[in-house]
């Protein structure tokens, strides 16, 4: 067969599929190995898709987004953070991933490279691949505060080959959540060395200590080198339907809604007429969301606790806990055994880019009996390794 695309060749399997695979849909095993909440998308939301079926809305839509669902996240976006963006700086994406798949296309070359703080959700660093770039990983460090990050480090780790720093905050999957302080310190940054900023802001509302995430909406202006990157997938569970937007810069707007077009022609139409109610009235739902992700994550940091060999330290905000496991070697293979012998399926550390060896991942937006027989399954496969 002729050959593929050496990057596409060279990409290694998916680490979390890997485990996934071995029972996905079993109902003997609790799965935590996605990100995803188990609760349903609420009604109003589904009535709505259902409603723009009904009327029509099932053909080709403008590839940058309906018009009522771009005035929406205007709105939206107003209310959160005070800012009043262009409508021409809105494009409804297929999803959160396409939005930064968008982002990537438009800027990385062969050889170019993408700073990424990690660890990080890797999806992320195969789309950097996917376009020839590299990844450089520069990582968190654990400490009894929360998740910290070295800003020089950050830096020192650019050079003139980086296109932009990809910053997933709040992150999936350790929680950390940069401050206002240090957004500023980086946009400062990537002004004076002409580095885009890629702020993947998708976990925005999923915050435990207030309303929401610092955005660099509030500091940039109009015409900064960002992108940010929003989904309906977490906030308001619609991780099925598919869609997300991006902000960009105005002058960039009919580049991106070609990229958006040439890669899936723009979410679909029915789902964005969704996504309108979503927006504009999900609200309650999204406070009770918060309210199981903090009940999900008291009940996880208490009783990953009190398991032996087990660090961590508590999210700040999205909805997983990333524990290290002291002397535990191949996180791949004891996140298998889980499955296998444990009937609780968690994502390998390794799964998010380098230096998570001994680390795994958990999603703790579920029902609290859910998460208390799975910490019981979890606590068993650790005193039998
Ligand atoms: C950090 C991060 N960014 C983006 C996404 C993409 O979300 P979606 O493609 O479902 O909109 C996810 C999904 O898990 C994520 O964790």
């Amino acid at each position: 067969m002729p050959t593929v695309r050496h990057a596409i060749s060279e990409m290694e399997t998916q680490r979390i599929g890997e485990v996934s695979r071995i029972a996905i849909g079993d109902p003997d095993v609790i799965p935590l190995w996605f990100g995803e909440s188990d609760v349903d998308t609420p009604d109003f939301i589904g009535e709505a898709a259902i409603a723009a079926i009904r009327a029509g809305h099932t053909r080709y839509v403008n590839k940058r987004g309906i018009p009522e669902l771009r005035q929406a996240v205007h709105d939206y976006m107003q209310g959160l953070y005070a800012v009043d963006l262009d409508p021409e700086r809105i494009t409804v994406t297929g999803s959160g991933m396409t939005a930064i798949m968008i982002a990537t296309e438009t800027l990385v070359d062969n050889g170019d490279n993408v700073v990424l703080i990690s660890p990080i959700w890797p999806n992320i660093f195969y789309c950097v691949q996917t376009m020839g770039g590299e990844s450089r990983h520069v990582r968190l460090q654990m400490t009894e505060g929360g998740w910290q990050l070295d800003l020089e480090q950050l830096f020192r780790a650019c050079d003139e080959r980086t296109k932009a720093i990809f910053i997933a905050s709040p992150s999936n999957p350790s929680g950390w959540m940069m401050e206002r302080e240090e957004q500023q310190a980086v946009l400062d940054f990537c002004r004076q060395r002409g580095i885009w900023i890629i702020a993947d802001e998708v976990y925005h509302r999923i915050v435990y200590d207030r309303a929401v995430a610092p955005s660099f909406l509030e500091i940039a202006e109009p015409d900064d080198a960002l992108y940010v990157v929003h989904s309906l997938s977490k906030s308001w569970a619609m991780t099925g339907w598919r869609c997300g937007w991006l902000i960009h810069p105005a002058e960039l707007g009919d580049r991106i809604g070609d990229l958006s077009g040439i890669n899936n022609t723009g979410s679909t139409s029915f789902v964005q007429h969704a996504a309108v109610a979503a927006v504009r009235d999900g609200e309650d739902f999204i406070g009770d969301m918060v309210a199981r992700c903090r009940r999900g994550r008291d009940i996880v940091y208490q009783r990953l606790g009190g398991m032996d060999r087990v660090r961590l330290t508590a999210p700040k905000a999205a909805f997983y806990a990333f524990p290290k496991i002291e002397g535990l070697e191949d996180d791949l293979a004891f996140a298998k055994r889980l499955v296998r012998e444990f009937r609780v399926g968690l994502a390998p550390g390794t799964a998010f880019g380098p230096g998570n060896e001994g680390y795994l991942r958990l999603c703790f937006a579920k029902a609290e009996d859910q998460l208390s027989a799975a910490m019981d399954r979890l606590e068993a496969g650790l005193r039998a390794l």
